[in-house]
């Protein structure tokens, strides 16, 4: 069956679909009902059955002929070391680490934050929560420890697994500072830390709280698989929105286990035994679904790599790794890409290696750009695959189902909704759009299996982030077009998000932090366009009456302090002062005409601007680093 019957099939008979699709799952107890109607838009999946996610990633690939085969392969450019790891090896490994948290007191529905760099132990710290029914959150070890304190607040964790340090390539992130004053900033405390050392720099423990990593797991009994109900929440990832509150986005165990092992094969195009890499980092949507879940339930191996697209050692390491471990499908971000287009414009790198096992790039996180596409399909000699999702949906809305039936690629577009995705272009008044016009995408519900059925304790900010302005529709965030043959094109974010090198961040956060800044009365964060990240977040900052300090160091500041509260992978460099900000005639800034100046785009002037003239101000001030060309 190809895609459109099958998109057919699923429409006609959602409930049917989805539970022939449960069958590729091994259940403590079987669903007897797909979905489960909350009301007032609220939706579950699978929620009278009863599951391991653990089991399904792991156990039941030893049980069945899969235990020598290797699930994990850790590749080091930056240590210079690799390690593979056998499913059977991975359940060991799992079960004792499950058991040293349930020996500390976690059980069946607490929370467990994991703040570790791509080590294996990160998917096996997620996979030992998931056998024991403990909820992880896993945070990006490139935020600062104020993300690291909101988070703690908010899913208020009995545990934090950790590591002594990151690994970049200019020098080490320690972890455990980072850790220490999250803890103290935040007002819930965890009962105890669990860190894992790494040689290249371990750290003090604090006697009382601190467990080392191994010694925790010692004569300790390795722990089972705890069935859980299909909607026990797996994990929470928290995601940027548009206020400096990020959003806990729940999945629930069951539709995730169903809806990833469905992308494996019909997306992804793996068979279980192949070798599946996603070149992101745990701490990602990327990360949860397609380093770990995804390809560990439907019996692929999966690569966690420790470096980057460029200068680990060079832009060579995508095509080394994918040669020395017979990757199949790659998966990373159009930014990773155009790191190694600019550094290796001519592919001189990609001919070094034999690289005739791979059978297709897959881009997602931010807008594919056609340049990029055309040099990766050129280069690469295989199909490039633009996808698109979010962290809420945790699988694809919109993709190339090339295991199913590979569409024709049209480039600037993702391709066609998924089963499971009724997308829909509509207009301020909520008004379903013709084809080729553009429009707020919007997803009539339910949502699939395995997206949010809502935010960790926030179900009024759920309902008012994604149902309230499009009743009986979830609301993408994101603005487009669907073409005459069902394509779907990705234009913009309706809100104040931005995408800087694939990763998601709120202007609100940063300008919050620029607030706080004690001579600055005023300012705005707007996402300008870079060629390497897609977008760089830039400040533009009003000062306080009377303060006469050279701006530099101000703006010196403004950028320190966005590094310290938020993380360097905010990447806030830019930062103006700026006498006024242009605003409507209600005071709303006009963040958007302003990027549209930055980037030296026409504009059309808002009717509702309240003095033209900042405009010029700000275009001038632009002018002066070397954005707002004519
Ligand atoms: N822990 C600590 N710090 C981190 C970090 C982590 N896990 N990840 C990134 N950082 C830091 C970096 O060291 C850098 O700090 P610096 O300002 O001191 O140099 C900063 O955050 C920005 O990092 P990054 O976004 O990686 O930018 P870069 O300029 O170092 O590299 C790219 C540019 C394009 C190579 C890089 O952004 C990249 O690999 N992007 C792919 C992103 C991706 O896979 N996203 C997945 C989402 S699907
Ligand atoms: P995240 O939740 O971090 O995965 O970010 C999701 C957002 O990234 C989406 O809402 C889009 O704005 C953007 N995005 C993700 N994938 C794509 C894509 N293939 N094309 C365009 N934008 C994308």
């Amino acid at each position: 069956m190809g895609y459109h019957d099958t998109y057919k099939n699923w429409q006609e008979n959602p409930e049917a679909y989805w539970l022939d699709q449960a069958k590729t799952i091994d259940w403590d107890q079987a669903p007897t009902q797909a979905m489960f109607d909350k009301g007032n838009g609220l939706y579950e999946w699978f929620a009278d059955a009863k599951v391991n996610g653990c089991y399904n990633a792991v156990d039941r690939h030893v049980e069945n002929g899969r235990a020598d085969q290797v699930a994990i392969i850790h590749d080091s450019p930056i240590t210079g070391t690799q390690t593979k790891i056998t499913f059977a090896e991975l359940q060991t490994r799992v079960a004792a680490v499950a058991g040293a948290l349930q020996a500390n007191g976690v059980t069946k529905g607490d929370r467990v934050i994991i703040y570790m760099p791509m080590v294996p132990e990160a998917l096996e710290a997620m996979l030992a929560c998931a056998r024991i029914g403990a909820v992880h959150s896993v945070v990006f070890g490139g935020f600062a420890a104020h993300e690291l304190a909101v988070r703690i607040d908010d899913c208020t964790p009995k545990a934090i697994l950790a590591a002594s340090c990151g690994l970049e390539p200019n020098r080490i992130v320690q972890y455990k500072p980072l850790l220490d004053s999250a803890i103290e900033q935040a007002d819930h405390k965890p009962d105890f830390c669990m860190i894992l050392q790494r040689d290249q720099s371990p750290c003090d423990l604090l006697p009382g709280r601190d467990l080392d990593w191994h010694a925790a797991q010692d004569g300790v009994a390795p722990a089972d698989c705890v069935p859980v109900d299909g909607n026990h929440p797996a994990y929470i990832l928290y995601t940027s929105g548009t206020t400096g509150a990020p959003k806990g986005v729940v999945r629930h165990t069951a539709g995730h286990l169903v809806a990833l092992n469905w992308t494996m094969k019909n997306i992804y195009n793996v068979d279980p035994g192949d070798v599946f890499w996603a070149a992101s980092d745990v701490g990602w949507v990327v990360g949860h679904s397609y380093i770990c879940y995804g390809p560990l339930i439907h019996g692929n191996t999966t690569i966690v790599f420790e470096g980057k697209p460029v200068g680990t050692p060079d832009a060579g390491t995508f095509w080394r790794i994918i040669e020395e471990h017979n990757v199949r499908s790659f998966f990373t971000a159009p930014t990773a890409i155009r790191a190694v287009k600019r550094e290796d414009p001519d592919g001189l790198e990609i001919a070094k290696y034999d690289i005739s096992s791979l059978r297709g790039l897959y881009l997602a996180g931010e807008r594919a750009d056609p340049d990029t596409v055309v040099w990766a399909q050129e280069k690469l000699g295989v199909p490039v695959y633009d996808h698109w999702w979010q962290t809420e949906t945790g699988f694809t809305i919109a993709g190339n189902p090339a295991g199913l039936e590979a569409l024709p690629v049209k480039i600037g577009s993702p391709t066609v909704p998924m089963p499971g995705y009724d997308v829909q272009i509509l207009d301020e008044a909520g008004h379903a759009q013709p084809a080729g016009t553009l429009g707020s995408i919007a997803i009539k519900l339910p949502l699939p299996p395995g997206t949010l059925p809502t935010l960790w304790n926030a179900e009024d900010r759920f309902r008012k982030s994604y149902l309230t302005t499009y009743p009986g529709y979830y609301e993408t965030g994101d603005a487009g077009m669907i073409d005459e043959d069902g394509y779907l094109y990705i234009m913009a974010r309706t809100d104040d998000v931005i995408n800087v090198a694939g990763h998601r961040l709120s202007t609100g956060a940063m300008e919050e932090v620029l607030a706080a800044h004690p001579d600055v009365a005023e300012c705005a964060v707007i996402g300008v366009s870079d060629a390497l990240k897609g977008q760089a977040p830039m400040g533009f900052v009003c000062l306080s009456k009377g303060v006469n300090r050279p701006h530099s160091e101000i703006t010196a500041e403004c950028v320190q302090m966005v590094r310290d509260q938020i993380g360097p992978v905010a990447a806030f460099k830019l930062t103006l002062v700026v006498d006024r900000l242009p605003k409507t005639r209600s005071g709303k800034i006009l963040r958007a005409t302003m990027v549209k100046i930055a980037d030296g785009e026409a504009f059309k002037m808002p009717a509702t601007i309240d003095d033209p003239a900042i405009l010029d101000e700000i275009k001038a001030a632009l002018q002066t680093i070397g954005y707002a060309k004519e």
